[in-house]
């Protein structure tokens, strides 16, 4: 005799698979996105500490290879938007007086009523979403700040507590602080290649020389960490993650992302009189050379891809030679040092 049905549970959706959105963002650094989304499942299923920040990361490595974007992804994610983010450029706060702008002057100081502290409640408030209470916060380049901006975020880090200068307090209990820095990249890309340029390390395959040696790379970042900063405030920081040098396949794949962004931008904004691009491999070896480095990273790629695309196929379409649905093919000019752009009927 069968048994009583067996009652159908309703399944809630699981939600996006938060690791496989970021490491599908951020190429070629899926070891920092797997220390990263712990965290958010530790506050997503409640079992986060309390009287901390949710998180505490010091992103280190080379510029360009995808630190800023992961905080931008991560927003992203969380959010609907990459600007989701409360910003610190600590490059803007070199200076003693510029450090404590963040807290606001106290009350009867000179200056008082001008200055808003930049750091608020409000403002932590401003960058979380109906999807998430999370806010991140990003101390961007944080080796430029002057050396009071780290007895500030001592507080921050540990209790998650920052007392403004009119002595209310903000709250970073329902936050990830992001700390970047590009401390130790120098010495880092001398490890990976110490005799050879670019090309060779680029061209080794899939980076297996920088995985290998992520340790020690690592361990590079960590010595100029605690050369710079006092033993309080390495303690305070969950993770310390190490960036790597973006291997060829890495660029590749962020070229091809880059260039999927445009075409995406094509179809969006000229809709019926949009047209398909055709990128050879000699258009992209020459976007890739112009647009890549090992000082930068991919930070280049767009504004290269901007000056040598977009712009050149824009004047294009200006002068009406763009034909509705055609295709434009994209070839590596003669001189070598330009593309040329070719539209095809379809
Ligand atoms: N790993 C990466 N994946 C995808 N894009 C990247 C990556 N690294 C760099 N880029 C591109 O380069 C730009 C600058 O990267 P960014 O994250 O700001 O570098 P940094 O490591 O210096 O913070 C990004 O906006 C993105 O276009
Ligand atoms: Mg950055």
């Amino acid at each position: 005799m069968p048994g009583p049905p067996i009652p159908i549970r309703p399944r809630r959706t699981p939600p996006p698979n938060l690791l496989d959105q970021l490491t599908r963002r951020v190429i070629g650094q899926a070891h920092a996105m797997a220390q990263i989304v712990p965290y958010v499942q530790m506050l997503r299923s409640g079992l986060a500490a309390e009287g901390r920040p949710v998180g505490v990361f010091l992103l280190l490595g080379p510029t360009g290879t995808g630190k800023t974007k992961t905080v931008e992804a991560l927003a992203d994610a969380l959010h609907g938007s990459e600007k989701s983010v409360l910003k610190v450029d600590c490059g803007e706060f070199q200076m003693e007086h510029e450090v404590a702008k963040l807290i606001g002057a106290p009350p009867g100081y000179l200056g008082h009523r001008e200055t808003q502290p930049l750091l608020t409640q409000q403002k932590l408030s401003a960058v979380t979403s109906e999807g998430s209470n999370l806010s991140l916060v990003l101390f961007d380049e944080i080796e430029k700040a002057a050396p009071s901006m780290s007895r500030l975020l001592l507080g921050v880090l540990d209790k998650a507590v920052l007392r403004l200068g009119d002595n209310t307090s903000v709250n970073f209990e329902r936050s990830m602080i992001f700390l970047t820095s590009n401390l130790g990249a120098a010495a880092m890309r001398k490890e990976l290649c110490p005799d050879f340029g670019f090309e060779s390390l680029m061209e080794s395959p899939a980076g297996a020389s920088a995985r290998g040696g992520l340790a020690k790379l690592a361990s590079i970042g960590m010595g100029e960490v605690r050369r710079k900063f006092s033993p309080e405030f390495v303690n305070r920081i969950d993770a310390v993650i190490t960036y790597q040098p973006l291997s060829a396949e890495s660029l590749n794949e962020i070229l091809d992302q880059q260039l999927a962004l445009l075409e995406k931008h094509i179809r969006s904004r000229l809709e019926e009189r949009a047209f398909s691009l055709k990128v050879s491999a000699g258009a992209r070896g020459l976007l890739l050379k112009l647009g890549t480095s090992p000082e930068f990273g991919a930070r280049e790629l767009k504004r290269t891809i901007l000056r040598k695309l977009t712009q050149p196929l824009a004047a294009l379409v200006e002068s009406g030679k763009v034909e509705p649905q055609s295709c434009v093919r994209v070839e590596r000019g003669a001189g070598g040092q330009s593309l040329e752009l070719i539209v095809e009927e379809s």
